[in-house]
């Protein structure tokens, strides 16, 4: 039997207060709705995927289709007034007499292949599927008056989630049900049809806190820093893809420039190494060109651009030598532009990736840091320009943000500090391969002695 998705995604997206409907924002160089539909499409269980998109979206979503070249057939179905009208034209649109359906939003792109797969798993046994987490809210329920009438037990609840999922003849007698029915009409889910006609009990599959909805603009910002964990955590990297490919270190000579040389070596790259040491300055343009040009040469080829040059130097503005603060906006500020605009035309033919440091300053300015902490935080906002300019020609550009790194330039700025307090450049290292391998662009990626998830 054949395995249907069907993604909903004529939504207006009213709740964000955004002209352009939730689905088709874009997070981390991708609308919300490709990073869906790549879920699914990834699935080796999932034979074809309808998408079920508003008619003045149809043109959108024809174009997403062409851009992504997605292999399984995919089909659009045109919308309807409600949730519930634009499942029912997805539904209505399969001609097979017995399939599965998995009935999912197009606003949630965290699904995981975990999910779909318990999903069905379950379908074997189950006619009607939800996937619902447990709830860490207490749940009240209120009158019109906005007094609470009662409190359930919380541990009776489940926060749902999609995809739905059901045997196809009885979604579609649900639906069927609901035409004649008008107190049907303020249903916002398949699962509620299902159980309001009595046709079938409906099994909860546990779902994840990754799963979420994105409705308000703040779970677009969640969603933003959700993609940076999901990136590295979901996404198991193999190092050893980085093996025979050539990887240019800029601020090779100590700190996480050394660390990473080290470490890309032990994995097979092909490293090649630069900073003041042997001449190169990244905030002479002509030097990191040359630099460039030279490896081209020597390999016929460049695959990833790491930029970890950097100075700190602290201090009260005023107190400054002009001279030091100039040098520093250099090699922070210019450098990476330097090597991000000669970088594309390498990196375009490799399909490559560049990355550069950030600071946990970037987000908030640090009294004796200014010059600092404002040219990394420039740094993040030219990483995700350069994401978006150049996600069409497949070139991955990301940034990390280290915690407080055991390395000579924070010593030389503060002396010794206890060890356990500070994160180790050999970690940042690994995070840094783990980034130039990944296919995520436009990411900050925090590293910290601790990981969070
Ligand atoms: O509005 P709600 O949050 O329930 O939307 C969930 C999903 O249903 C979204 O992906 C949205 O695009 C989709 N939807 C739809 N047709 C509608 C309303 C919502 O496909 N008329």
């Amino acid at each position: 039997m054949k395995n249907y998705a069907i993604i909903l995604a004529s939504g207006s997206g009213e709740r964000t207060g955004l002209d352009t409907p939730k689905q088709f924002l874009k997070i981390a160089g991708k609308t919300v709705i490709e990073h869906t539909l790549q879920v699914f499409q990834n699935h080796p269980k999932i034979n074809e995927i309808i998408i079920v998109a508003n008619k003045n979206y149809i043109k959108k979503v024809q174009s997403i289709l062409r851009e992504n070249k997605f292999k399984k057939p995919i089909k659009i179905v045109q919308g309807g007034l409600t949730r519930k009208d634009s499942s029912y034209n997805g539904i209505s649109s399969i001609k097979d007499v017995e399939a599965n359906v998995l009935i999912h939003d197009a606003v949630r792109p965290f699904v995981s292949s975990k999910i779909i797969d318990k999903c069905i798993e379950a379908l074997k046994k189950h006619k009607a599927i939800d996937v619902a987490i447990p709830s860490s809210d207490t749940i009240v329920i209120a009158d019109k008056n906005n007094f609470i009438k009662q409190i359930p037990e919380r541990r009776f609840f489940r926060r749902g989630q999609t995809p739905q999922c059901f045997y196809l003849p009885l979604i579609k007698k649900a639906h069927e049900l609901s035409l004649e029915d008008s107190e049907a009409k303020n249903v916002t889910d398949d699962c509620s049809l299902v159980l309001k006609y009595g046709l079938s009990d409906v099994y909860i599959v546990e779902g994840d806190h990754f799963n979420r909805k994105i409705t308000y603009p703040l779970d677009l910002a969640i969603a933003d820093k959700l993609f940076q964990l999901k990136s590295l955590k979901l996404e198991d990297v193999e190092l050893n893809l980085i093996k025979d490919k050539v990887v240019v270190v800029f601020g090779h000579s100590r700190g996480i420039g050394k660390e990473i040389c080290t470490l890309a070596k032990k994995y097979g790259a092909r490293v090649w190494g630069f900073s003041r040491k042997n001449g190169v300055d990244v905030s002479d343009f002509n030097l990191v060109k040359k630099a460039l040009f030279d490896v081209y040469k020597s390999e016929g080829k460049i695959d990833y651009i790491v930029n970890t040059a950097g100075i700190l130097n602290i201090g009260y503005l005023e107190d400054r030598n002009i001279k030091d603060i100039q040098d520093e906006i250099a090699v922070n500020y210019l450098g990476a532009i330097n090597i991000a605009k000669e970088s594309f035309n390498y990196l375009k033919k490799s399909e490559g990736s560049l990355l550069f440091y950030t600071s946990s300053s970037y987000t908030r300015g640090r009294a004796k840091y200014c010059t600092y902490s404002s040219s990394k935080a420039a740094i993040v906002n030219l990483v995700q320009a350069l994401s978006e300019e150049w996600t069409t020609f497949n070139i991955k550009v990301n940034v990390i943000n280290p915690e407080r790194t055991a390395t000579q330039m924070r010593f030389q700025n503060f002396g010794k500090e206890p060890e356990d307090t500070l994160l180790s450049p050999k970690k940042v290292a690994k995070v840094s391969l783990e980034t130039i391998l990944g296919n995520f662009t436009g990411q900050v990626i925090n590293v910290t002695r601790e990981d969070l998830f």
